[in-house]
């Protein structure tokens, strides 16, 4: 969390996003602004937007990149508005946009955001610090939107006993800090011979559902690509396959590819070509990073350039 913090796969943004500039890169997950500080290090000419959901995100990104601040702008907001956003700035031209999802180590390692199953602490899990909280979702959700949460964003394949569990619990009184719910989990799942911790699917889906991250994601994407300037890139890094797979499907669709059900009689879907993908596989950190940053084990890094006239 130190300003020389080094963000998952830096040198491969900075190589894949440098070329484009200079001009305007939009870093939709500014965090602390380790990726953004990079680029604006690489390329003297560059400008910035940074955008965050999280209040304390934008805080620390505004400390760390002091050093360049008048070439950066930073903006509390959610990605999935960045068109919005955009068009408050008269919408320029974007050549390059990052957006290096999920959660950052400041989020992760403050006990008070309850985001971790590790570190007592509320069940917050908010990323912009508002609106309804993981407690209000596990103490006032209906057990089948416990169990749909917990099986499509965890991939929990006992999600009926968790929630079960969950319900029974509640009923003596809520349920209020994450060790509390990760002790309660671990009892109904049992810890067994697992490498991971039993509540760590649990806590994936709360914190998708609570921050709406697939909702995110899909509603970003699109709009983004066509927010490029032809020529343009956008770089995703993901860290679960829920994130991974959205990723995946939809610059293959926005590269053109027909999306239409296998047993469609014909195409249907009218793919227009935005872009083309330029990451044939997504690029994984190499295993020195992994050894120095356990937590960008599982990231991937997909890469595509924007089509001009010339699609
Ligand atoms: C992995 S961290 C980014 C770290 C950053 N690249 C760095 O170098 O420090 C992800 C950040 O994205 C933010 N975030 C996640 N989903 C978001 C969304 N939908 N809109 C805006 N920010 C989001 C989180 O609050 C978090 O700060």
């Amino acid at each position: 969390m130190s300003a020389d913090h080094v963000p998952v796969l830096r040198d491969r943004v900075v190589a894949w996003l440098a070329p484009t500039a200079p001009g305007l890169v939009v870093d939709a997950t500014v965090g602390l602004g380790g990726h953004a500080a990079a680029l604006l290090e690489a390329v003297p000419g560059l400008r910035l937007i940074g955008l965050d959901r999280d209040p304390e995100a934008i805080e620390r990104a505004h400390q760390r990149l002091q050093p360049y601040s008048d070439r950066v702008r930073l903006i509390q907001s959610a990605f999935a508005e960045l068109p919005a956003v955009l068009h408050s700035l008269g919408c320029p031209p974007v050549v390059a946009i990052l957006a290096d999802l999920g959660c950052s180590s400041l989020q992760l390692d403050s006990a008070e955001r309850g985001f971790s199953f590790s570190r007592s602490g509320p069940l917050d899990m908010r990323m912009s610090c508002s609106g309804p909280s993981a407690g209000d979702l596990v103490n006032g959700a209906a057990e089948e939107e416990l169990v749909r949460v917990l099986r499509e964003y965890g991939e929990e394949r006992r999600a009926r006993r968790v929630a079960r569990a969950i319900v029974e619990a509640r009923r003596q009184r809520p349920i209020g800090t994450t060790d509390e719910l990760a002790h309660l989990v671990a009892g109904a799942v049992g810890g067994g011979s697992q490498r991971i911790h039993p509540a760590t699917r649990t806590f994936q889906a709360l914190r998708i559902a609570v921050n709406d991250e697939l909702g995110q994601l899909e509603r970003f994407l699109e709009p983004a690509v066509r927010a490029l300037q032809p020529d343009g890139r956008i770089a995703l890094i993901s860290f679960h396959s829920l994130e991974d797979r959205i990723v995946k499907h939809s610059l293959r669709r926005l590269a053109g590819a027909c999306v239409c059900p296998p047993e469609a009689p014909e195409c249907r879907c009218n793919p227009e070509q935005l872009v083309e993908i330029l990451t044939r596989r997504a690029e994984r950190p190499a295993a020195d990073e992994v050894a120095t940053n356990p937590r960008a084990r599982s990231a991937r890094l997909r890469v595509a350039r924007r089509l001009g006239a010339e699609a």
